[in-house]
């Protein structure tokens, strides 16, 4: 019988993270301040984030020790497994090889504790005792609120109305570790109250999450930092810890991936289990394709532009330099609610310039009818986020049969969908469909979003 799973033991935990800074041919231009349009610094950082989370923000590092106590916490779920989809590959008949990296088995259900864990570590050893965030499909929050509740600090989470409304078991999640949950836009900050002024039935979005909860932490500087789920480089380099496992792993199987497949929302996912790879392919000459999975609902990587904008819908985050579809865009409501996001991070933004990765989009049928082929196949209910990279991963192992060639995929399963139960039942009942978004409803987001970044 050939082996499924390639399992590491706790010691193998890898002890660094990867920083792909450090290789990039051209590094992204710098974050902006959004007042005087100057690079920003470690110090101007340190007013949102903790001090050493802005020092490996701006890190160029190509290695970062992981602290012992985050390796030590780390044992709870890592290393995850790596496990061969053979039920898959059976059922679309196709001579590829198909692997999948499982990050569901961490304590929350996806990826997302990577970083929720280092980063209310490094808040906890400067004094930090609040933290505030937003989240959009619930994993993010619940991670911080897991990893807040073991360092003893309170987390406030800005939910995303729409999935306030359809996840209701994820804001429990949030509450069993003790998370304090309110829908965004929400009475609390001076911008969810200005926003449901205007639009009081306001389905709210990621970009007015982050506005608010960053709010809440620059209004009280004393005790309250905030912390992202991701889009900025320390969460995609906390992540990495993803990819440096699997490098081990997929040597362990005895192949490499000729394509290397992530859903994407802000990019944690997909850049923690691609940039290792990647890091071949800069340095020692390997050619894998690295692949963005996004909704076709929310294209930023596929019809975005390259440009400097805000990471929230208020406009008081650093400007980014990002393929965006504008902050103030606000995607159709699907039911893969951490990828309506509008932009993507710095460096994603750059490789995908420099053609060192690659981008593409997928409808929301296209994706709930591969996380079924999955779940009946594999048995796990993958998130409708993680299905965007199982439906690629499809498409690829039926072009490998189209063209009767043997290919290695590899692909993320960021998170399982065990509390996204609701999206099956639309899904199963048939009441979902795709939405479509037209070249001038972009091009309006953008410019629109442009005129208030102010730098034309
Ligand atoms: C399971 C899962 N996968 C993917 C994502 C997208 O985030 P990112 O692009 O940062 O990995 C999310 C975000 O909430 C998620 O919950």
């Amino acid at each position: 019988m050939n082996e499924k799973k390639f399992l590491l033991s706790d010691k193998q935990i890898p002890s660094a993270w990867y920083n792909v800074v450090a290789d990039m041919p051209n590094r992204p231009a710098p974050l902006l301040d959004p007042k005087s349009h100057q690079p920003v610094t470690v110090d101007d950082l340190s007013h949102i984030f903790a001090r050493s989370i802005a020092e490996q923000e701006l890190s160029t590092e190509r290695f970062i020790e992981i602290p012992d106590r985050v390796r030590e916490l780390y044992r709870l779920w890592r290393c995850t497994p790596l496990v061969r989809a053979y039920g898959l590959e059976k059922l679309l008949d196709t001579p590829a090889h198909i692997y999948f990296k499982n990050e569901s088995t961490s304590p929350v259900g996806s990826h997302k504790p990577n970083t929720a864990i280092p980063q209310a570590y490094y808040n906890h050893i400067e004094g930090i005792t609040h933290l505030t965030t937003e989240t959009g499909g619930g994993q993010w929050g619940t991670a911080l609120a897991h990893a807040t509740n073991i360092f003893g600090q309170t987390a406030q989470i800005f939910m995303v109305r729409v999935s306030y409304n359809q996840k209701p078991y994820r804001k429990l999640l949030m509450n069993v570790w003790g998370g304090n949950v309110v829908p965004s836009p929400s009475e609390l900050t001076e911008y969810g109250r200005s926003v449901l002024a205007e639009e009081p039935d306001c389905s709210g979005t990621l970009g007015m999450a982050i506005s608010e909860a960053v709010e809440l932490a620059i209004k009280n500087p004393e005790t309250t930092r905030y912390c992202l789920g991701s889009v900025m480089n320390h969460v995609v380099l906390h992540q990495t810890i993803i990819g440096e496992e699997a490098v081990l792993q997929m040597e362990m199987a005895g192949e490499m991936p000729d394509v290397v497949i992530g859903c994407f929302g802000g990019g944690s996912n997909f850049a923690g289990l691609g940039f290792p790879f990647l890091r071949k392919n800069l340095t020692e000459g390997a050619k894998m394709r690295i692949v963005a999975v996004e909704p076709a609902s929310c294209p930023k990587l596929t019809r975005g532009k390259l440009c400097y904008d805000f990471g929230d819908s208020a406009g008081i985050t650093p400007l980014v330099p990002m393929y965006t579809l504008g902050h103030t865009f606000h995607p159709a409501d699907i039911h893969a609610g951490g990828l309506r996001y509008h932009g993507a991070g710095s460096t994603v933004s750059q490789l995908l310039k420099d053609g060192l990765i690659e981008a593409q989009s997928v409808d929301q049928l296209e994706t709930f009818a591969a996380a079924l082929a999955f779940a009946r196949t594999e048995g796990i209910v993958p998130a409708p986020e993680s299905a965007h990279a199982i439906a690629v991963a499809v498409r690829e192992a039926l072009q490998a049969k189209e063209e009767g060639v043997q290919k290695t995929i590899l692909f993320n399963l960021s998170g399982h969908g065990m509390v996204d139960m609701y999206s099956y039942d639309q899904y199963l009942s048939g009441a979902l469909g795709d939405s479509s978004l037209s070249a001038e409803e972009i091009a309006r987001s953008i410019e629109a979003s442009q005129k208030r970044v102010g730098l034309l």
